[in-house]
């Protein structure tokens, strides 16, 4: 492990996962499953343990010491949050369920109070499932058209045809940072440029990014930006949705009920400020304490040495597959993240990842919740290996040897 990179001490970190190290039958755990959701190091663990242990209670709302603990912790974990995105304030972050439905939210919101008959809404052939259904269901409501940016054959976007397709009809462009099913990292900040440019509102999917590499929301400018916490090594159930403040106060509120509300009388309600006015009801405490701590966890890494050393396991995943006679990587973008989806001539995906599954090693195998995609390159799966900074060289060469064993029995 050590000559893999100057800086990142591999050992010590896959020490702070304590699931890493085990195994599945006689065969130690590879877990190269990542894009699903990444594991979670002690410390987040600990938190939400250390939550119901000493000091569970409900917030925003209690007059003991107990409530005022739990307040403090979560509003901190919120004021955490928008450092690591360097949002321009706490209220700006609001929590939610996740990257699902953060973009419930807007999609909803904006049906009922800015798109109209007409309208245009674009998105690219490349999204998940999230950014497709909450628009589609816009639509129905408003009368609003859905629009698609092609993706060319090396799964990047197909820029030409995104210039003619925004326009002044254009009214929400909505789309993916890095793909979950090919690892392509989109131009966002270029798009997001040429659509504001236009006036159109921008909503940005950051939940493959967020645990990969940096993201500075008032670098990118979007409007609205989603992604969530299982993702960058923080509890499940938990995301978070970022707006403009402007676009957050325009936007109606996504449920009723306690907390997001100023003033209920049988006649008429008014809201509650943001960030209260998108969190109805008890929050997800524990877990959104804990999402606090895997910021803190992600940034006591030298997330240089991250990026590089991901960098590597890319570069590597890739020359395994390409050598190996019958398998095509499905997105060989210039710029990637750790995913390299393949298909094989002889297998099917799922095949591939049982068998594989034989040898401790986790692979998503199907259509990633990309079904569009997926008829786009005339598949009907892959097999994705999505690597994070705590795997390694060794893992991925045992991948590629017990491969070989999988794709003779199939052969
Ligand atoms: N969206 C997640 C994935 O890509 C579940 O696997």
């Amino acid at each position: 492990m050590g000559e893999q990179t100057q800086t990142l001490d591999l050992v010590s970190i896959r020490n702070d996962f304590p699931i890493l190290n085990q195994k599945i039958g006689k065969h130690p755990l590879i877990y190269f499953d990542n894009g699903a959701t990444t594991q979670k190091p002690l410390s987040v663990i600990q938190s939400i343990e250390n939550y119901y242990k000493t000091f569970n209670a409900n917030i925003h709302r209690g007059a003991h010491f107990l409530a005022d603990k739990g307040t403090t912790a979560f509003e901190g974990s919120r004021e955490k949050l928008k450092n690591f995105i360097n949002a321009e304030t706490a209220e700006q972050v609001i929590f939610t369920k996740g990257t699902t439905e953060s973009f419930n939210i807007v999609a909803s919101g904006l049906a009922k109070s800015y798109l109209k008959a007409g309208d245009e809404i674009l998105i690219t052939g490349m999204e998940h499932h999230a950014n497709i259904v909450p628009w589609q269901m816009a639509c129905e409501t408003s009368g609003a058209i859905l629009k698609v940016i092609p993706v060319l054959e090396n799964g990047e976007l197909d820029m030409e045809s995104a210039e003619k397709l925004l326009s002044e009809k254009t009214k929400v462009l909505s789309f993916v940072y890095v793909s979950n099913s090919l690892g392509t990292i989109n131009p966002a900040k270029e798009l997001i440029q040429k659509a504001q440019k236009l006036g159109a509102l921008t909503m940005l999917d950051c939940a493959q990014a967020v645990g990969h590499f940096a993201v500075d929301v008032q670098d990118l400018g979007a409007d609205f930006i989603a992604f969530s916490g299982h993702k960058m090594f923080g509890p499940t159930g938990i995301g978070i949705l970022y707006g403009k403040k402007n676009q957050l106060e325009n936007l109606p509120p996504f449920q009723g009920g306690g907390e997001m509300i100023k003033e209920v009388t049988f006649e008429k309600t008014t809201y509650n400020e943001l960030p209260f006015k998108f969190e109805a009801g008890t929050p997800n405490i524990a877990d959104g304490i804990a999402l606090g701590t895997a910021v803190d966890y992600i940034q006591s890494l030298d997330r240089q040495a991250v990026e590089a050393h991901e960098l590597e396991l890319l570069q590597l995943a890739t020359n395994i597959i390409e050598n190996k006679a019958g398998l095509r990587i499905i997105g060989t973008a210039t710029h990637k993240s750790s995913v390299v989806s393949f298909v094989s001539d002889h297998a099917h995906p799922s095949d591939l990842g049982t068998l594989l599954d034989q040898y401790g090693i986790a692979v998503r195998t199907g259509h990633h919740c990309c079904q569009p995609l997926m008829r786009r390159f005339e598949i009907p799966g892959t097999v994705r290996i999505s690597l994070s900074f705590y795997n390694t060289k060794e893992e991925l060469n045992a991948f590629s040897g017990h491969l070989d064993k999988v794709l003779g029995m199939l052969s």
